[in-house]
């Protein structure tokens, strides 16, 4: 039963927001608004803003209304939160009509019946017809208790299997039909048949656990593959998604959900320890989707092959995704760092969890992936092509509703245009008010550092910049996957950001270059001296592997650092949603870096 919105209005006004979160947390009443520790992560300074009709906390970017506040809370859901805010508001809960009350009652019954439907599946996968499909699952490196524990279950090879069970239960057919588990031939003349034959099955729950519909996948060859419940009351697939119920409540602690394509993938991150990861039942997401996501948290993590296909499902997800933009919501695109062709349910197994873990610290903001789709991957976009992609990308912005979040995508992408700009003209001066880097490169900008006094570094920021410039310099390959890294960062140290700088141009003009040549090069321009001093760094030329790990904890350091700083510059009086966005942002990349880096 769908509650009236004239009631839920009444109970937002009877009950107070701050009264209901004081009982949680010590509020401060601050002009308008009152001010705590966030009652969802745990915090020594306090970030959590409650206003009359809403809360936001800058540091997880818990937020929502007062409904919103006790489901988090109490870990209840929608309808439990109403009944306990209506009993403090006086309030009677409006009393759904009969048909309203037959309607549930007969819900509740189609719900009980998948869930009989469903121990019986798992039954058959212990009988010795289930045999393959036991194997096939061990076969696929799940665990026993992983089996138990997703409920996965046999379908036998049988027109009449489900069906006869179930009939001795007392469970008629209608209802069967109902709920998408038997078909009726469309001639009449043969009697309904069960859906699922010889499949592996996968229950398919809602969030509070109840199974809504199963997805059956052959063990061999065959077509299809997968098979669904199609649409019934009960079950619809754009509103689902697989794993939602055991990730839910790992989503809300981890503040992030990550988005993967199957079943298997949502299994085997769970089982290596990624417990909150679901996936849409083989379509692309929808509307409903990004919504039931965003009520988790607040930037989930679409989670992609690296192969075309699985770009295009990403262009796929970020255009629908645009128009529904609102602040404080996003999305995040990561694309699986593998060479091989695997799938994440067997990348998993095998992956070192860091690797997943920088996988994911990476994915790129939607405004970032936008970018690099419309700049064919590169960094700079050469001066003959930039009229042509601020269009496309003016393009994409004219999708996004939200007149804030576009204003912030449209400056986002301005910026870039033009630091590309910068850096392409060569004319650039020294202007780092931004506190972002700009390579400020062409020959003018190169002076002869070798005059300068060497001091062996002693701060960890130095010496974290010059590692990253001994192994651009020693294995310039590296800037072919991580040149946006370097690009990206101004180095605190002159000499070695001017060695930064030249390292970007040589590798935007010299190519595929090897080390030796690109080291001349930059000799031939009068940073010799500063070279010496990188390269004496490395005890010798690192192995490909060694040089991408060293890399990446180099790069990981330097982000924290720089994240602090950036933090420490944010003022803190400034309210504009902007600002908090900016902060929020800050805080959660300070806190990934922090763990990333040790
Ligand atoms: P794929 O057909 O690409 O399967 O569907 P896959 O990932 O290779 O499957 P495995 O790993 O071999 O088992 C991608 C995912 O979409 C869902 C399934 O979860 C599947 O893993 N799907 C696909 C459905 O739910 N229903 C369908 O009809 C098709
Ligand atoms: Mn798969």
């Amino acid at each position: 039963m769908s509650l009236p919105q004239g009631f839920l209005d009444e109970l937002k006004a009877r009950v107070s927001l701050a009264e209901v979160i004081g009982k949680h947390v010590r509020l401060i009443r601050r002009g308008r608004q009152y001010q705590g520790l966030c009652p969802f992560h745990g915090e020594k300074t306090p970030s959590f803003h409650v206003w009359d009709d809403h809360y936001h906390c800058f540091g997880c970017g818990a937020h929502g209304s007062i409904i919103d506040f006790v489901m988090q809370a109490d870990k209840v859901g929608f309808r439990e939160a109403v009944e306990r805010l209506a009993v403090l508001a006086g309030l009677a809960l409006p009393q759904p009509t009969p048909q309203e009350q037959a309607a549930d009652r007969r819900r509740g019954r189609l719900v009980d019946l998948l869930g009989a439907a469903s121990r019986y599946y798992c039954q058959m996968l212990r009988m010795p017809e289930g045999r393959p499909a036991l194997s096939y699952l061990q076969g696929r490196g799940l665990a026993d208790a992983a089996i138990d524990g997703w409920r996965l279950g046999f379908a036998p090879d049988s027109g009449q299997a489900l069906k006869s069970a179930l009939a001795r239960e007392g469970i008629d057919e209608a209802a069967l039909l109902e709920v998408g588990l038997l078909v009726q031939p469309e001639d009449g003349r043969r009697g309904a048949y069960d859906r699922f034959r010889g499949r592996v099955i996968f229950p398919i729950a809602d969030q509070r656990g109840r199974i809504r519909g199963f997805g059956g996948r052959l063990m061999g060859p065959g077509e299809p593959k997968y098979l669904n419940t199609p649409e019934t009351p009960l079950f619809h697939k754009g509103r689902l998604l697989y794993g939602i119920d055991r990730a839910a409540e790992a989503a809300r602690t981890a503040q992030t959900i990550i988005v993967v394509e199957g079943y298997m993938d949502v299994i085997g991150l769970a089982e290596a320890g990624w417990r909150h990861v679901v996936a849409p039942l083989g379509t692309a997401l929808t509307e409903d989707h990004l919504r039931a996501l965003w009520s988790l948290v607040p930037e989930p993590v679409l989670l992609f092959d690296p192969d075309a296909a699985g770009e295009r499902a990403a262009l796929r997800a970020a255009e629908r995704a645009l128009p529904l933009l609102k602040p404080g919501f996003g999305l995040r695109m990561a694309l699986l760092r593998v060479d091989t062709a695997d799938d994440p349910d067997r990348i998993a197994a095998r992956w070192p969890k860091q690797m997943l873990h920088r996988t994911l610290q990476e994915a790129a903001p939607l405004s970032d992936f936008l970018f690099r789709i419309e700049n064919r991957g590169r960094l700079h976009v050469p001066p003959e092509e930039r009229a042509a992609v601020e269009a496309r990308l003016r393009q994409r912005t004219g999708l996004i509703a939200d007149a804030a979040v576009r204003a912030h995508f449209d400056r986002a992408f301005r910026d870039r245009l033009w630091q590309a700009a910068r850096f392409r003209s060569g004319k650039a001066g020294r202007d780092r008010s931004a506190g972002a880097s700009r390579p400020q490169a062409g020959r003018s900008a190169i002076v002869d550092e070798s005059k300068r006094v060497w001091t062996a570094p002693t701060d960890r920021r130095t010496r974290a910049e010059l590692t990253l410039c001994a192994l651009a310099a020693g294995s310039p390959r590296l800037l072919d996957r991580h040149e946006e890294d370097l690009g990206r960062l101004a180095f605190a140290d002159a000499a070695l950001d001017q060695l930064r700088q030249l390292l970007l141009v040589l590798h935007a003009t010299l190519g595929d270059a090897d080390a030796a040549t690109v080291q001349e090069e930059v000799r031939r321009r009068g940073l010799g001296s500063v070279l010496d001093r990188v390269i004496g760094e490395l005890p010798a030329a690192p192995a490909e592997q060694e040089a991408e790990a060293a890399w990446a904890a180099e790069i990981a350091l330097l982000h924290k650092l720089l994240l602090k700083q950036e933090l420490a510059r944010e003022p803190a009086a400034d309210l504009s949603a902007e600002a908090w966005e900016r902060r929020r942002a800050l805080i959660r990349a300070t806190l990934a870096a922090e763990k990333e880096s040790g």
